[in-house]
């Protein structure tokens, strides 16, 4: 998507992060289902994921992020006028989470936003508040990526190949007008491809049955996410690479240019082996997938929260995040910090 003209320029001022407190380490899997602690490291890179407890919601960790990205851009609530949440762990099916949260920011009327493009979720959600910021329709939008997997995991065998890589999470950035033009969202393209829809979803509840869920649904574990993991794995690595590519070469940037590379966090294996192709040295890539595991649309924003809070982004940098996920969406953000 190249920039149209645009009337403003658009940055991330601020961001943050909430992970709940509960850790589940690869040895509590253990105790559930037939895996190891070897066997998720050597496949997936993950050591530990938090949980929520019961009753806490994506919006519960998302207004925990919202805070924190607020206080790190130097705005109250109020000064927010549009909500854009991503998550694939919506607490209800309708009304969105954005919704949700707009009351526990205690915000009147400001729109809301729910963008369900799972592990993409983040990126699109980021490429529509700087087109919203650019045209000069809002001033200072929050982008939140939440999720709560740890409710609607298969906790057992059968389940264990998607139950091992998902976990808890939050992010959140506000983006607002960039005084400086150098600083700024470059560019963000965005794809899809709904033929394969079917290799990594979530079928129950259906509008397609009457009603929805049913007990047969149940027994079978429909209502459980399903992939299938090497088809995925695959489409991940060359997706992501030919994104970051594509970004780039939009705006005319090189590999060497790249001051800090954040994949979407799926299994670091998928991450080492984009960044070898890319050539990109390991150390202006950031991962924290060994902590958290998958957290879907939360994995890029806290994981730039992270980079930025340790020192790892300096303004003037070329940042790219780049996501692929159930869609099968991805997409990258190319964005000078
Ligand atoms: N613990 C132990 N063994 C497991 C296991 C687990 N959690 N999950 C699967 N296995 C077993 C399988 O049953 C299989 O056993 P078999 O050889 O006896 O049939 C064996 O491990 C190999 O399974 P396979 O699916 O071929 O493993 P893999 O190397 O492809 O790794 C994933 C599985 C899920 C880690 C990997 O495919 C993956 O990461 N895919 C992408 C997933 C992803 O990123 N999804 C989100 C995208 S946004």
């Amino acid at each position: 998507m190249s920039q149209p003209n645009a009337m403003f320029n658009a940055r991330i001022l601020g961001t943050g992060s909430y992970l709940p407190e509960k850790i589940v380490t690869n040895a509590d899997l253990e105790e559930v289902m037939d895996t190891s602690d070897a066997w998720i490291r050597q496949r997936t890179g993950i050591r530990e994921r938090r949980f929520v407890e019961p009753a806490v919601g994506p919006t519960d960790l998302g207004l925990q992020a919202a805070h924190r990205a607020l206080q790190s851009a130097g705005l109250t609530p109020d000064q927010i006028d549009f909500i854009i949440f991503a998550t694939l762990s919506p607490e209800y099916n309708f009304p969105g989470c954005g919704c949700l949260l707009q009351e526990k920011l205690g915000l009147a009327t400001v729109g809301a936003l729910d963008v369900r493009n799972q592990c993409t979720g983040f990126v699109y959600s980021l490429a529509i508040a700087d087109q919203f910021v650019r045209t000069g329709t809002y001033r200072h939008i929050l982008v939140v990526g939440a999720e709560v997997h740890s409710s609607g995991l298969e906790m057992n065998t059968h389940g264990r190949d998607v139950a091992v890589i998902f976990g808890d999470g939050a992010g959140a950035v506000v983006v607002g007008r960039s005084g400086n033009g150098n600083r700024r969202i470059l560019s963000s393209p965005l794809h899809a491809q709904g033929k394969y829809a079917r290799k990594l979803w979530l079928e129950a509840p259906t509008s397609l049955e009457h009603p929805r869920l049913t007990e047969e649904m149940l027994r079978e574990g429909r209502h459980y996410p399903q992939m299938d993991g090497r088809y995925v794995f695959k489409h991940a690595v060359d997706r992501l690479q030919e994104s970051v590519r594509e970004a780039l070469a939009e705006n005319r940037l090189e590999i060497e240019d790249v001051g800090l590379l954040i994949l979407h966090q799926a299994n670091l294996r998928i991450s080492e082996s984009v960044v070898r192709s890319l050539k990109i040295p390991p150390e202006r890539v950031f991962s924290n997938i060994q902590r958290y595991g998958n957290t879907t649309a939360a994995s890029i924003p806290i994981a730039l929260d992270e980079a930025v809070r340790a020192g790892k982004v300096q303004p003037g940098d070329v940042v790219v995040l780049a996501a692929f996920g159930s869609g099968f969406t991805w997409g990258a953000t190319i964005l000078r910090w």
